[in-house]
């Protein structure tokens, strides 16, 4: 009897020594903290198949893409997070350029994103692909008017276009693409084209670009592919009408080359020490179900070229297909920024 009780009393021991830690191991799951341009709810779904599927948790914070690069900076080594997803190569590449980010090697990422979607050392890359091309308002204009990006530079545009400021990450990495192709001097004669264009002073966004010209103000506009593809899928079915009387135009460039490319990317920071769980993470963005979901919920292209796209983009007939290694769009970007301020473009 005595010696099943003392028998007893070490099992209880035992269980009460072990359990706290069990707990412990239980209650703090390994935990990589994001910095993203968008809202958590957005992505939570495809978050918790991955803390599902790896144990890892995630955590997001909205950050402001604008004020993104000085916060990093500012926090340093001290910053709580580990990885960011930001859209658009000029809001990735500053990162890269102020020493803020390290290496994600990986053969699976290798394996899912082609290289030109890729910085060389490994330092971001593309999860997500999006166009930026001009939209018509079909009652006003055929498609057939414009066939490249150049084609607004004829006077017949004049006063009919609807663009956005060129304070905007979008509008920079456009002009730094055309920089790219066609070298400086014919990108300032485009964006000089676009300004006599203009029909309005650029204000809002490119979702009120595409509305404004649904409703009679400006005939062309120029937007993202994904804010015209959320606005034909809108709850709000004012937006779906407005769109119906919009179409995309996927123009080419005068070097003959289909219209440019963009990203949304993801990139590690270099004060993080959580290697191992954020290339994981960063796996299983480039993978099926997360490409999947980027293209159905934020009418986005998979960057992963093995997916395909949502039905809803594909019957644009349209694949993106990068034309410039996307970190040149990031090194041209101050380049872009002196002819904005050349010809004028607000
Ligand atoms: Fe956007």
């Amino acid at each position: 009897m005595l010696l099943r009780l003392s028998a007893l009393c070490v099992s209880l021991l035992l269980l009460l020594g072990l359990t706290p830690s069990v707990w412990a191991a239980e209650e703090e799951p390994e935990t990589i903290y994001v910095y993203s341009a968008s809202e958590e709810h957005l992505v939570r779904p495809l978050l918790d198949i991955f803390e599902k599927e790896s144990g890892i948790h995630v955590k997001m914070t909205t950050v402001d893409r604008a004020a993104l690069d000085s916060r990093l900076a500012l926090e340093g080594e001290d910053t709580p997070a580990d990885a960011v997803i930001v859209a658009d190569v000029a809001n990735l590449y500053p990162l890269q350029a102020s020493g803020l980010l390290q290496p994600v090697t990986s053969d699976v990422i290798k394996q899912n994103i082609p290289q030109m979607l890729r910085q060389k050392d490994d330092l971001w890359m593309g999860v997500a692909m999006r166009s930026r091309i001009y939209f018509i308002n079909k009652d006003k204009v055929r498609a057939s008017a414009l066939q490249y990006y150049e084609d607004i530079e004829d006077e017949t545009w004049k006063d009919r276009l609807l663009v956005r400021s060129s304070t905007n990450a979008y509008n920079q990495s456009l002009l730094a693409d055309l920089i790219y192709r066609r070298g400086e001097e014919e990108a300032t004669k485009w964006a000089a084209g676009v300004v006599d264009a203009m029909a309005r002073q650029p204000e809002g966004g490119d979702r009120d670009q595409l509305r404004a010209i649904a409703t009679g103000v400006g005939d062309v506009a120029l937007s993202n592919t994904y804010y015209f593809g959320q606005l034909l899928t809108s709850d709000d079915p004012s937006d779906r009408k407005l769109a119906k009387k919009l179409q995309p135009v996927f123009v080419k460039s005068m070097d003959g080359k289909g219209p440019h490319v963009n990203i949304r990317g993801v990139g590690m920071l270099k004060a993080s020490d959580k290697k191992e769980a954020v290339t994981k993470f960063f796996e299983f963005l480039t993978q099926e179900e997360a490409q999947k979901f980027f293209t159905k919920h934020n009418k986005e292209y998979p960057a992963n070229p093995n997916v395909a796209a949502d039905p809803v983009l594909q019957a644009w007939g349209f694949e993106p297909k990068p034309q410039v290694p996307v970190e040149m769009l990031g090194e041209l970007n101050a380049k872009a920024m002196a002819i904005f301020a050349k010809v004028g473009w607000e």
